[in-house]
């Protein structure tokens, strides 16, 4: 049977299956679930759409899926986060439809996402919200079947509460990202450590005792900022939050507004989820050389449209994923990853053993919503506590660490409320 799928170049299946099998070996609590679902079964017949980075993690995650029963269809949730290698060996060696090419424009993509939607899918898997959009604005004709969702990220799970808002959420989505076994390891220390992995990769440059100003101090600024002050660079961090500047000045930071920072930065990273964050006033100040990159989801914190329209000439691309702006004779700023997502534009996302924990939570929370078909209400749901946990317990025991447990008196003196002072 042929399997309906749009990938770049097939003959990368063998290449695909080499690292899609290095990272399984990074992805030890996935592999249970794995193993679990193909004896059990948990997910016979549940056609799934999915539309996340068509990365190796994720291969691991569609095989574990597979696995389970479903049938699954995967496109890319950004046009530059496919890895080509991984997408052809899903088709070649592993049977899974995939619509995803590196660098599609527009039109492509969301070609691709109608095609994952037109096998009738009864549960979505989104990172970014761009296949729920899709489907609750061009194809209600596909609401019919959808039992439940899950979002992977920050800015999804904020698109869904306003969908939630409005009134307009057709159906229960889980918000991966607020499990603890999420953002508080994949968030933090998947960006911080990719996000510097792409921006080095991409430019070579030394980060000792250069100034980077990390815009936005949320569970991804927190690791990218820790990231770099480990390799020596001296960082800024910028807010629009109180609390969260107060945490940064406090974790040692210095913490400016994004005009006094645009004249010190050397490298600026932006990871806030939010729009125009460096914009034309900042780019007027900055100095000749500086870098800019993005790790926030979508490439629109940067304004690369001012910053066109401020260069004397169209961007020259200088290396591989770095394009030039010349905005004064003396005076140049370049641009990483085309301001998209700079892990997965310029390096290759989370390592496999972070990813580990955020698509167990995945793997179980479909598992949890086909039991549940029907029982759920049409909003924004939280990672059940137990699974949350459950996965903690077993990246734990994966990783060899073992914890106390409560003694019955310390479970009661924790339950009660008589004994003080
Ligand atoms: N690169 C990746 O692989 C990856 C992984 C996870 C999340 N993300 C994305 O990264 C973004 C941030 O995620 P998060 O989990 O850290 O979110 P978060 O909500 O924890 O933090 C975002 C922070 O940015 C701040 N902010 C908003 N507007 C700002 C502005 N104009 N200037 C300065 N700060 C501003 C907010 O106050 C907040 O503290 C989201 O778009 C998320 O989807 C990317």
């Amino acid at each position: 049977m042929t399997i309906p799928s749009e990938v770049a170049d097939r003959s990368l299946a063998p290449e695909g299956r080499t690292r899609i099998e290095w990272a399984d070996q990074h992805m030890r609590v996935l592999q249970r679930i794995r193993e679990r679902f193909s004896k059990q079964k948990p997910l016979e017949g549940v056609r799934i759409a999915a539309c996340l980075h068509v990365t190796t993690e994720t291969a691991n995650l569609m095989r574990t899926l597979a696995a389970g029963g479903a049938e699954v269809s995967l496109c890319a949730s950004n046009p530059l986060s496919t890895q080509d290698a991984t997408a052809a060996a899903l088709v070649e060696e592993y049977g899974i439809s995939v619509h995803a090419v590196r660098g599609i424009d527009a039109e492509g993509y969301y070609r691709h996402i109608d095609a994952a939607l037109d096998t009738r899918p009864m549960i979505t898997m989104d990172d970014g919200c761009d296949l729920v959009t899709r489907l609750h604005q061009r194809r209600r004709d596909r609401l019919a079947d959808v039992i439940g969702g899950t979002e992977e990220t920050t800015t999804g799970v904020i698109r869904l509460r306003a969908m939630q808002a409005a009134g307009v959420l057709a159906y229960p989505v889980v918000a991966i990202n607020d499990a603890d076994t999420k953002h508080l390891f994949d968030n933090r220390y998947g960006t911080g450590q990719s996000a510097i992995d792409g921006i080095l990769r991409a430019t070579n440059v030394l980060l000792a005792g250069r100034t980077v100003v990390v815009c936005g101090y949320g569970m991804c600024g927190r690791g990218v900022a820790a990231r770099a002050r480990g390799m020596g660079a001296d960082v800024v961090v910028t807010e629009v939050d109180p609390t969260r500047a107060l945490e940064a000045a406090m974790d040692g930071y210095r913490v400016m507004t994004a005009s006094e920072a645009a004249t010190q930065g050397d490298l600026f990273i932006t990871v806030t989820g939010d729009k125009h964050v460096l914009r034309a006033e900042h780019f007027e100040l900055m100095k000749d050389g500086a870098i800019l990159a993005n790790a926030g989801h979508f490439d629109i914190e940067i304004d690369l449209q001012a910053l066109g329209a401020l260069a004397s000439a169209p961007p020259r691309r200088v290396r591989p994923e770095v394009d030039e702006y010349v905005l004064a004779p003396d005076r140049r700023v370049y641009v990483v990853g085309e301001g998209r997502l700079v892990n997965l534009a310029a390096a290759e996302g989370h390592p496999a053993s972070v990813m580990d924990m955020s698509f167990a939570d995945q793997a179980l929370v479909i598992e949890w919503l086909v039991a549940h078909a029907g029982e759920l209400e049409r909003q924004v749901y939280p990672v059940p506590r137990d699974i949350d946990r459950q996965v903690a317990r077993l990246k734990l025991e994966t990783m060899g660490v073992r914890i106390d447990e409560l003694t019955p008196e310390q479970q009661a003196y924790l339950e009660q409320w008589e004994q003080g002072t």
